[in-house]
């Protein structure tokens, strides 16, 4: 598959390339974002960064198993095409420095093919972006490419939309910034799965699971009350 490129008024996501080397470097030395994704290591180095971009994000793209997005905030002023979703075919290497639709470097999201037509999404933002609804904003643009339907006239390594089915969000138990940013995307919560998340230090943690159908309205979800109570022994005071 190649890479695709989605669009809002105020974001870019593309696959990360050797352009976002920097800003990946810079934002995972907030130990937020290794503590809360157990995938990401720390300390994060250049090689880290290298390796992921090499090792993962262009596999994953050439396979079509694993999807990853870049998102870039963009000069609103001079991108005016809003509420516009546009897609566009480009290759990480076409991405040059100081092009005009590449903005600000804000965080990752990913879609993980599991099986047939289910996911699951990944994202972490840089600290300074948080916040803002740029994460939300992303995440959306993922879904509604996720959920779309491919039509029979797509190239075949460049399709419109992926047509899946259901769309699984984890989470390490306590994390709240995540739990509601699923529920704002429209995430049901769907139980808390024991040992399920393996990280990259060794350890086995609980994880909520939510998951979006391709049918939901994607309105906000309400958890249920006392979600975050449970498994507080997943809380890791090392970071
Ligand atoms: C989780 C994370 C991606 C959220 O990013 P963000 O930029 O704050 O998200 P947004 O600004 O788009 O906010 C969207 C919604 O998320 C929810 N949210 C965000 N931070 C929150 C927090 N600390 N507590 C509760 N809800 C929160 C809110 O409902 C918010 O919507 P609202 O502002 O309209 O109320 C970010 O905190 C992060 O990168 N954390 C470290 C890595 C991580 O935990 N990744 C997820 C692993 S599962």
């Amino acid at each position: 598959m190649r890479n695709v490129s989605l669009w809002s008024n105020r974001l870019a996501l593309d696959a990360p390339c050797a352009n976002d080397v920097a800003a990946i470097v810079d934002a995972c030395q907030d130990p937020q974002i290794p503590r809360w994704t157990g995938s990401i290591p720390y300390p994060y180095e250049e090689d880290d960064a290298l390796e992921y971009i090499e090792g993962v994000v262009a596999p994953g793209w050439k396979s079509g198993h694993e999807l990853v997005w870049a998102f870039h905030i963009r000069d609103e002023a001079e991108h005016p095409n809003e509420g516009t979703l546009i897609q566009v075919p480009r290759d990480a290497a076409d991405q040059v420095p100081g092009d005009e639709n590449v903005g600000l470097f804000a965080g990752v999201v990913s879609l993980s093919m599991t099986s047939g037509r289910i996911a699951s999404m990944g994202v972490w933002t840089a600290r300074g972006a948080r916040g803002r609804g740029y994460t939300a904003e992303a995440c959306r643009l993922v879904l509604d490419f996720a959920f779309r339907e491919p039509k029979e006239s797509d190239p075949k390594d460049l399709p419109s939309g992926l047509g899946l089915s259901r769309i699984e969000w984890r989470a390490m138990v306590g994390n709240e910034a995540s739990a509601g940013l699923a529920q704002r995307l429209g995430f049901s919560y769907e139980g808390l799965s024991r040992r399920a998340l393996s990280t990259v230090n060794g350890r086995l943690l609980d994880v909520w699971i939510a998951g979006r159908l391709a049918g939901d309205t994607g309105e906000a979800t309400t958890w249920p009350d006392g979600v975050t109570l449970l498994g507080q022994e997943n809380i890791d005071t090392n970071h």
